[in-house]
């Protein structure tokens, strides 16, 4: 059990750590290009140690240095000589799913473990179109879906025009970096723009690469160049907990330094300016990722609408997207999360049970449109709601659920608990000890 203690008049500049999507791109990437790559600040977590773990089994030398600083010497684009190979992704679905697209043209055979939660997240999403690329793949079969472990072994692999059900990064990365070994062109449509790290980061590296309306075409490359170093700007999922922190607390003012504000990534800024949020964006700069310094000030929040459209730009935002909800005049209808039932945790359910318990109203319902199921959440906003506190939390061990919840806690009267917390190493270890400093 942990307790939280509420906070006022929080007055501070802060830090949060690298970001996690960028850092596993980064140190795949490097991987399979030529050059020695020096990467800072790369993010010390579970689930992107778990990417070096999996680099270094595939022969890749990798060193992460106390400063934060992480070296990768390339190998180029084909990793071990070894025959076979056995790697475990831990919890990390990034992990798992994108470097299958790399290892499905690997010359050796691959059997990819996982653990915990990640053993029940579906796999057919990149299996079914890595197989269309001639990839000899498959995982543990469950009536009509792939689970991990994944079985893979070397194959040729062949360009193909692929239209995704579903609006992933995870998916669309696994087939760019196939795209890599593949006989002719690849060419992926998305039905909603998802983040673009994995485009943004190879163009740097100079792979063919052009987008295309909502297409990504991509050829195969003879290697990949490292441009030897590589900074890697702020996570703006980490920084969305003390954004909506700086609102909904009294009094209080957050300015978050070196912010990735990637168009693809910080749906929820426009969210919450459309709901009143004071937010200034201060000295933006433009590298292959853009990042700037944000500052948040409380704020009276009301409550808004959220397009399916909008929800692949802020994915993992959705949790404490719902808490500032909790804090708004009105009513807050989200439509097409859907997909937050196959995150950690499903988190509408997560979600559903943790604000009831603070009595918030919350209602979560299914839909079709044009003949696909899909989820909507309805959040009944009270400025006033949190008063009576001494509630225990559940995080459902899900790190998003649990930071979520210990920012809502933060902002009510009296102290709370959560029951587990250990969950939040997953993404942001430092997310306690700088919460705590505050
Ligand atoms: C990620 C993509 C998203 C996101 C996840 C990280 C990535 O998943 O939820 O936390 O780094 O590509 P999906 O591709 O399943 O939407």
């Amino acid at each position: 059990m942990y307790k939280i203690r509420p906070l006022n008049k929080v007055k501070r500049q802060i830090v949060v750590p690298a970001d996690k999507s960028i850092s596993h791109r980064a140190a795949i990437i490097s991987s399979i290009s030529k050059g020695k790559t020096h990467i800072k600040p790369y993010l010390v977590s579970e689930d992107t140690q778990a990417t070096l773990d999996c680099l270094k089994i595939c022969g890749v030398r990798v060193n992460l240095n106390k400063e934060g600083l992480l070296t990768v010497e390339g190998v180029g684009l084909y990793l071990s000589r070894k025959k076979r190979v056995t790697l475990s992704a831990g919890e990390s679905g990034t992990t798992l799913r994108i470097l299958s697209g790399l290892l499905c043209a690997q010359k050796f055979s691959t059997r990819f473990n996982s653990a915990n939660s990640l053993e029940k997240r579906p796999m057919g999403r990149i299996t079914v179109p890595l197989k269309l690329m001639g990839a000899d793949i498959k995982g543990k079969c469950v009536k009509s879906e792939e689970y991990p472990p994944l079985k893979i072994n070397p194959a040729k692999l062949k360009g193909i025009r692929y239209r995704l059900p579903i609006p992933s990064a995870q998916v669309k990365s696994a087939l760019l970096l196939a795209s890599l070994y593949a006989k002719g062109e690849t060419q992926i449509i998305e039905p909603a723009a998802s983040r673009d790290h994995t485009e943004r980061m190879l163009s740097l590296f100079k792979a063919k690469l052009k987008r295309q309306g909502k297409s990504i075409i991509s050829s195969r490359v003879k290697m990949l160049i490292s441009p030897n170093e590589l900074f890697i700007p702020s996570d703006f999922s980490s920084a969305s907990f003390f954004i909506v922190l700086g609102l909904i607390l009294k009094n209080s003012e957050i300015l978050i330094k070196n912010v990735n504000i990637n168009p693809t990534r910080c749906g929820l800024l426009r969210v919450l300016i459309r709901m009143g949020a004071k937010i200034e964006i201060i000295n933006k700069k433009d590298y292959y990722e853009p990042y700037t310094d944000i500052l948040v000030k409380s704020s009276s929040l009301r409550a808004t609408e959220v397009e399916k459209k909008e929800i692949p730009s802020m994915i993992d935002e959705i949790p404490i997207l719902a808490v500032a909800a909790s804090f708004a005049k009105g009513k807050t209808r989200l439509k097409g999360v859907g997909e937050l039932k196959v995150k950690e945790t499903d988190r509408i359910n997560s979600l559903r049970y943790n604000l009831t318990k603070v009595g918030v109203e919350i209602c979560a319902y299914k839909y079709k449109k044009q003949g696909r199921e899909d989820w909507a959440l309805e959040i009944k906003g009270n400025p006033c709601f949190y008063k009576k506190g001494r509630v225990e939390f559940r995080s459902f061990s899900d790190h998003r659920t649990a930071m979520s919840l210990i920012i809502l806690a933060a902002a009510g009267e009296r102290e709370s608990k959560i029951d587990e917390i250990q969950c939040i190493n997953k993404s942001f270890p430092e997310f306690i000890p700088l919460i705590e400093s505050l």
